[in-house]
């Protein structure tokens, strides 16, 4: 049963997207706790976050010394989270692209498995908003880490989810490498060898109206790189299955 959850927040110079989001998250889901993992952003969303704080028990902060990467952030979140005995992690983007009212959906599904990805690519999802660019890096994105990895998800790479503690568990942290936006494939690839159940809930993602995407040029190189290594180790390993062989090494 699905009792205590957290939702996780990265921010990076969110300051003004971050009090209309709370609110609306309380709004959606007044049960939830929230944790704002701030990077110690040069906007000062630390320090909104701080003020937010101080009137509402169902907020903490953890801030963080430097920019560090939105995958390290979010591992330091799900070790408060383990720590304080949370049943359900919520990863959600600071910008609003990720709707709070979607949420109540996403953790009824975890009810019933072991992560839920809030997905743009199947019936029903979608995204508002977004240049061309940014959809055919998405879709491509998504091709890639298919033809790879040939895992049974459509949107590997989705930012919105519901991970239940037993599943970060099982999969463990320790040995997660990636520190970019690439952890969020890392990630459902660690779930699906585990041979956990993921489900995928339609969302619309609304491109953010205030500041930037923090997406670059290392996140996109991390991604190929890691993919692509991550790939050729599981071709190989199905390679050496049909081979009737065992596979004389790993670098998963
Ligand atoms: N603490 C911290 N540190 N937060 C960060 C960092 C970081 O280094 N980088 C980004 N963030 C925060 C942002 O402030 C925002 O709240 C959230 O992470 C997402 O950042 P965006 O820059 O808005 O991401 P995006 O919209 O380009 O990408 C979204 O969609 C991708 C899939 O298309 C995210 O949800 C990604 O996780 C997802 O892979
Ligand atoms: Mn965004």
């Amino acid at each position: 049963m699905i009792e205590r959850v957290v939702v996780l927040i990265p921010t990076y110079n969110e300051r003004e997207n971050l009090p209309g989001l709370i609110q609306r998250v309380r709004a959606a889901t007044p049960a939830v706790d929230v944790l704002v993992l701030d990077d110690n952003s040069p906007d000062g969303t630390g320090k909104v976050a701080d003020e937010l704080a101080a009137a509402d028990r169902q907020l903490h902060v953890m801030h963080r010394e430097r920019k560090e990467g939105l995958g390290a952030a979010y591992i330091a979140g799900f070790r408060w989270a383990l720590e304080r005995g949370y049943d359900a992690m919520v990863e959600m983007d600071a910008d609003g692209s990720h709707r709070p009212e979607h949420l109540p959906a996403l953790l009824v599904a975890a009810d019933e498995a072991d992560l839920v990805i809030g997905s743009r690519y199947v019936r029903g999802g979608s995204v508002v908003n977004w240049p061309a660019d940014r959809k055919a890096i998405s879709l491509l994105g998504n091709l890639y880490i298919k033809a790879l990895l040939g895992m049974p998800v459509r949107d590997a790479t989705a930012g919105y989810r519901v991970y239940r503690a037993e599943t970060l568990r099982t999969i463990g942290l320790d040995d997660v490498e990636s520190t970019g936006y690439c952890f969020q494939t890392d990630l459902t690839r660690r779930t699906v060898r585990a041979g956990l159940t993921v489900v995928e809930v339609p969302i619309a993602f609304i491109e953010r109206e205030i500041g930037d995407s923090k997406m670059d040029g290392d996140v996109v190189r991390e991604s190929m790189r890691r993919i692509t290594r991550w790939g050729i180790a599981h071709r190989r390993d199905q390679v050496l299955g049909l081979l009737d062989r065992e596979p004389t090494w790993h670098r998963l």
